[in-house]
């Protein structure tokens, strides 16, 4: 298994590119990441946050750690960006995802994602609205992947979510949207498919299954979110507790599909108020146990 680390378990924590660098490389023994816009928000003055965001580069090169892409985070997700219910959230979004764009850029990482959006509640129940929202994100995104080739980016990726609210949410909707935006876009959009949203069992039933994932959009799927869940709520468990996504049933799926590049990023999400120490020695512990398995 190609195994990475999304860096949103440290978020917080751990700040500046050596400190992060040092508990990547030396204390977990990954060489793989995904920067999480938790730990630099593209919303701050490009004057001030590109410093930051180039300095925890620059330290992950210099550590041998490759930063395959951006990824936003928990603040990201909070708001509706491309879904919006009105056209000044939409093109807010809009903004969010180019400032993005331009950190990661700075950064000379050439890949960036986060979910697309999310309806309103009203708008989620209104078909026609729905759609006609979706037409003119799809739109919106064209118009994004063309600054992010400028910029000298090479891929960007959309997360499905488990919930009808919010776009895509299930593999035929991710299958949709990713034939609507790789008609058109400048360059190619793919799929990080969240292992612990994809088995989200209240919402996909028995569609809750990796293998019906690869059948319906296989080929779009660029990498994956790795994360321990009860199928119940979007956990975001280490793999040090027991649940549906064993190590295990991670390698068999990788050995069976025959992947090779599409990473295994962990994303792992820890309560504020868990201790340093227990997170580490936590993630430590989970690492253990997928290269086990691996
Ligand atoms: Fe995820
Ligand atoms: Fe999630």
């Amino acid at each position: 298994m190609k195994l990475g680390l999304n860096l949103s378990f440290a978020i917080k924590r751990w700040l500046g590119g050596d400190a992060m660098a040092h508990i990547v490389k030396d204390e977990l023994g990954l060489d793989i990441v995904q920067f999480t816009w938790d730990l630099v928000d593209p919303w701050w003055p490009a004057e001030k946050r590109d410093p930051i965001a180039r300095e925890y580069a620059a330290a992950f090169r210099r550590a041998g750690i490759t930063i395959e892409s951006t990824f936003g985070g928990l603040a990201s997700y909070t708001y509706n960006h491309l879904l919006g219910p009105t056209p000044e959230l939409r093109a807010l979004g809009k903004e969010h995802l180019k400032r993005a764009i331009d950190m990661t850029s700075e950064m000379e990482v050439r890949a960036a994602g986060m979910p697309f959006g999310s309806f309103s509640s009203a708008d989620a129940l209104d078909p026609s609205r729905r759609e006609a929202i979706y037409k003119e994100a799809v739109e919106t995104y064209v118009d994004i992947s063309r600054y992010a080739k400028e910029k000298g980016l090479e891929t960007l990726y959309v997360e499905p979510v488990p919930l009808a609210t919010e776009f895509p949410s299930s593999a035929t909707d991710a299958l949709r949207l990713m034939k609507d935006l790789n008609a058109q876009t400048a360059i190619p959009v793919r799929l990080m498919v969240d292992w612990g949203h994809a088995l989200f069992t209240p919402l996909f039933g028995e569609q809750a299954d990796m293998d019906y994932w690869m059948k319906t959009c296989g080929e779009y799927i660029g990498a994956f979110h790795i994360q321990q869940s009860d199928g119940l709520l979007d956990r975001h468990w280490n793999f040090t507790r027991d649940g549906i996504i064993t190590p295990e049933r991670l390698a068999e799926f990788w050995k069976r599909h025959k992947l090779a590049d599409q990473t295994y990023f962990m994303e792992i999400i820890y309560p504020f108020e868990e201790t340093d120490e227990h997170v580490l020695a936590d993630m430590k512990a989970s690492v253990a146990l997928l290269r086990q398995a691996a």
